[in-house]
């Protein structure tokens, strides 16, 4: 396994979507830098040529074999991992990244890939984080949140019985670096569960 890299500190946020993610990470973040540290968020898939394709897929998945989108996203954090992450780490900063590897294995797993395969072929070049927050929320709330809150229409990566398979993936993940916060509630109230879950990292 790739160990983390550099002095800096390297939190991944993961769950299924609407679970709210992109809210708390600014929340954690604005927080963070009140006490001090140095912080940058980033996000898979990345803007980057890798990511634009990527998001090409959701609306036509079907133009790419499954082994060709594992490619995709695998060539996404590559380059995310070497042009935005180590660099980060290495620097003393504290990286909170909307999504990561354990996405590829739920998301690409949930699609007839093998989950503990996708994990082993990422471990290879891609440092395992400090900490990984999963956010946990039932499929029902996250799509409702998905419809009624961000007036989207689910994307190919969203549909409900995808959904459900991609978060009983998630429930089997058993890495110890693994954090599972409570996604119902309040943004406060999850907020402050995160603020607990970093608490130890931090001190
Ligand atoms: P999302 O976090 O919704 O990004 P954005 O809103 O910025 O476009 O992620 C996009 C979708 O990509 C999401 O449904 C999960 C999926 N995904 C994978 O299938 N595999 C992966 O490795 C990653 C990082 C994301």
């Amino acid at each position: 396994m790739t160990e983390t890299s550099g002095s800096g500190i390297f939190i991944a946020f993961e769950g299924i979507d609407g679970t709210g993610k992109s809210s708390q990470i600014q929340l954690l973040s604005d927080a963070l830098q009140k006490k001090g540290h140095k912080v940058i968020c980033t996000r898979e898939p990345t803007d980057g040529e890798y990511g634009r394709q990527i998001r090409e897929l959701y609306i036509k998945r079907d133009r790419v074999s499954k082994e060709e989108e594992l490619e995709l996203f695998l060539a996404d954090r590559r380059e995310h991992v070497t042009q935005v992450i180590e660099p980060a780490l290495r620097s003393g900063k504290v990286v909170l990244t909307d999504r990561y590897y354990f996405s590829t294995a739920a998301y690409q797993g949930a699609n007839g890939m093998d989950p503990a395969d996708i994990l082993k072929r990422n471990e290879a070049f891609a440092p395992c984080p400090d900490l990984v927050l999963l956010i946990d929320l039932p499929v029902s709330e996250s799509l409702h949140r998905i419809t009624k809150n961000r007036g989207d229409t689910p994307n190919t990566f969203e549909q409900e019985e995808y959904l459900h398979r991609v978060k009983v993936v998630y429930d089997q993940m058993d890495n110890p670096c693994i954090q599972r916060i409570d996604g119902m509630g309040s943004v406060n109230e999850i907020h402050n569960r995160v603020m607990t879950a970093v608490h130890g990292l931090l001190a």
